[in-house]
């Protein structure tokens, strides 16, 4: 009678999550449970954390730098029948959740595009309220005292009270543990075009790889593991053009907005299964012998 009941209770409001190939769990569909199905919850329902070594796997696999392209504010905004700043705003808060989730499993480096040398292209009003809401992260990121920030891209556009706090925030922050770029005005191809007329104002007059290096924006920091761009689009739309040459690249349907911290442990454990060469080959093919 009971084991009846129990299994009436269950036809009732059955709930089936459904999960993609890559672990990510999507929104419930109602169905009768029965055989299979209930198997496969049993062994799913607690799935929800993709695994708990997050941190480790990250450690383990040299996973120190990731650079986010957080695309889909304005169409999560739009699906919602909100304006499109609703959509940033939404971006904004959510940026601050993955930071701070990066930092807890020991990423040291984060660089995220913000606002790039093309997206001044968009109404006057999307601008303002993009810069509006680097105003307000500005004053919040005194809160965050164990991160160096820095703003890279070129600064000349910005209004002066703006870069000005940008300036401050930067030297009040220096040497810290953590360290995010926040990519603000900024361009790939500006960026390298900018390195080259550095190193020829320093009187170089043949340019080598090294220079560029010297006179990127993000130049005392590693170059990113894993590029991460949101939004269902499969670009790098100018986005550390010279620091990506080997990074792996991680792509996901999901919009910026609704991108989380099980998201990100989603690409962590896709890279960590990923063989990096740099364009050689595995040690153990490396028939002379070399490393
Ligand atoms: C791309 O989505 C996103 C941007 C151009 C702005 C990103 C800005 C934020 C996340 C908020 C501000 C950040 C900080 C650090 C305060 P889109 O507008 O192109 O989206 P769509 O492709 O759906 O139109």
């Amino acid at each position: 009678m009971l084991k009846r009941s129990i299994r009436l209770r269950l036809k009732k409001k059955p709930i089936l999550w459904r999960y993609n190939f890559d672990g990510v769990r999507r929104p419930p569909v109602r169905k009768v449970l029965t055989g299979a199905p209930l198997v496969f919850m049993f062994f799913n329902f607690k799935r929800k954390k993709i695994c708990d070594n997050v941190s480790e796997i990250a450690r383990a696999s040299g996973l120190r730098h990731i650079a986010f392209i957080m695309d889909g504010n304005g169409r999560w905004a739009t699906n919602k029948g909100l304006p499109r700043e609703a959509g940033h705003s939404a971006g904004a808060k959510n940026f601050r959740t993955v930071v701070r989730y990066c930092k807890s499993i020991g990423i040291e480096y984060i660089t995220a595009y913000a606002f790039s040398t093309e997206n001044w292209k968009r109404p006057k009003r999307e601008v303002d309220a993009i810069m509006r809401l680097l105003d307000t992260y500005i004053d919040e990121a005194r809160e965050e005292d164990d991160v160096e920030y820095i703003f890279i891209g070129d600064r000349g556009r910005i209004e002066v009270p703006l870069a000005e706090r940008m300036d401050m925030l930067e030297s009040m922050t220096k040497g810290r543990k953590y360290r995010l770029n926040i990519a603000i005005n900024y361009g790939g191809r500006d960026e390298i075009v900018h390195a080259v007329n550095r190193a020829v104002q320093n009187g170089k007059t043949h340019i080598e790889a090294s220079d560029i290096d010297a006179g990127l924006y993000t130049s005392a920091c590693p170059d990113p593991d894993l590029v991460v761009r949101t939004g269902d689009e499969y670009r790098i739309s100018n986005f550390l053009l010279w620091q990506s040459a080997y990074s792996e690249l991680y792509f996901s349907p999901k919009l910026w907005p609704d991108f989380g911290i099980r998201d990100v442990d989603a690409a962590v454990l896709d890279f960590s299964g990923r063989k990096r060469r740099f364009g050689g080959l595995d040690r153990e093919k490396n028939t002379d012998g070399r490393k």
